[in-house]
């Protein structure tokens, strides 16, 4: 039976953990655990240190203070002297550059951590035939690996990374070499594969829609700091950080100062109305301060001038553009230019007064 500790204890935990290089600081105190079988993305600018940390923590680079663990196992701690070296630390790789070798079949890529590991022939054998099945390349195992398309290359490094069972997975941009269709169908395959074998994973990546559709949880980075870490909804939803929400999708930002009626709250947006503060975050705010509301387009309401109550913004119609799907009003309101999309059926034209419907629990607010 399993004890309570392995259900509830992270997989893996960074703590503090620091990186210079020269004077330069990449990752600075980053702290995150990832629990069993979860598919955790590091998400970021380039240049924010996301690779930096994968490197930290499969042992291609040493840490200058801060500790890393695994499975129960300190990996690096330099304040006190361990460092475990790569190939002792049971962690798989794939990166970007995945660097199959071309003058060996996809069975020898596959069996390579194998063959330097000391395993047995026939146990490699039994490892090879069931990863390479795994990820649906039975019947090419003694094709070279140059006479295979990009995604049968691709599934090759991912089976020679999880040949010798690690207990994480690190991916770094692993997709980003494909073209859009195959990389759409090699996202869904690798969250089916990472969900049937239970894997922890660590992904990296700068694409938010791919962060957003593969995880468990995202961390996002921001010059080699952790912004937030949630789940894919927690962090569109609920920002802490205008970093966040401009980099997981489209935000609508007015400015507006506080008024505190008792306990309940209210953002005044200039001479153009006002919005409620979301549930009981009046406390946070003084009367009179200037914040900012964020939201996104997709939760605004654009109605008619005739419509008049409480969460609503006027605006006038600056431009209208027929997206196919739907229209896209460019409404100027308070000194701002908010792009808003609208249903084909909405017709307002350009100069028309509209009002914009806030939900104010799909707000974020934050002090200016
Ligand atoms: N060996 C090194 N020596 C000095 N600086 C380095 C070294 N490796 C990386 N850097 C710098 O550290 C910063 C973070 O690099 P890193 O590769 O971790 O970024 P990243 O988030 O993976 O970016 P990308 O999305 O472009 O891959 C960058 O400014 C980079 O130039
Ligand atoms: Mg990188």
């Amino acid at each position: 039976m399993l004890d309570e500790d392995t259900v509830t204890k992270p997989i893996l935990a960074f703590t503090k953990v620091v990186k210079d290089y020269g004077t330069t600081r990449i990752v600075n105190e980053i702290s995150f655990s990832v629990a069993r079988g979860e598919f955790f993305t590091l998400l970021g600018p380039s240049g924010c240190g996301k690779t930096t940390t994968l490197r930290l923590l499969a042992g291609l680079e040493e840490p200058d203070s801060g500790e890393i663990e695994l499975d129960g196992q300190c990996l690096a701690a330099p304040a006190r002297g361990v460092l475990v070296p790569p190939d002792k630390r049971g962690i798989g790789m794939m990166f970007q550059s995945y660097a199959i070798w071309p003058h060996l079949s996809v069975f020898e890529n596959v069996a390579f951590p194998l063959r330097v590991r000391n395993v047995s022939a026939a146990e490699i054998r039994r490892r090879v035939i069931e990863v390479v099945e795994i990820v649906g390349l039975q019947g090419l195992e003694e094709r070279g690996a140059t006479q295979l398309s990009g995604g049968q290359q691709q599934r090759v490094a991912l089976a020679r990374a999880i040949v010798h069972t690690p207990k994480v997975l690190l991916l770094d941009e692993p997709l980003s070499n494909l073209d859009v269709k195959l990389r759409e169908q090699m996202r869904l395959e690798l969250s089916a594969l990472q969900k049937r074998l239970n894997l922890a994973v660590v992904y990296v990546t700068h694409d938010q829609d791919e962060a957003l559709a593969m995880s468990d949880r995202i961390a996002v980075l921001n010059k080699g700091q952790v912004e937030q870490v949630g789940s894919p909804s927690e962090l569109y939803e609920h920002p802490r950080t205008r970093f966040v929400s401009d980099f997981l999708g489209r935000t609508i930002v007015v400015s507006g100062t506080v008024r505190r009626d008792g306990a309940d709250g209210f953002v005044v947006v200039r001479d153009s109305g006002s919005l409620s503060l979301p549930g009981g975050r009046g406390h946070e705010f003084s009367q009179g301060q200037e914040v900012r509301v964020l939201c996104r387009p997709e939760d605004i309401t654009v109605l008619p001038a005739t419509a008049c109550g409480p969460n609503q913004v006027t605006g006038q119609v600056g431009r209208v553009a027929y997206m196919g799907s739907h229209l896209e009003y460019t409404i100027s309101t308070a000194g701002s230019c908010l792009q808003v999309p609208a249903g084909k059926r909405d017709l307002y034209a350009v100069g028309a007064t509209v009002r914009l419907q806030f939900d104010p629990a799909s707000i974020t607010v934050l002090a200016q």
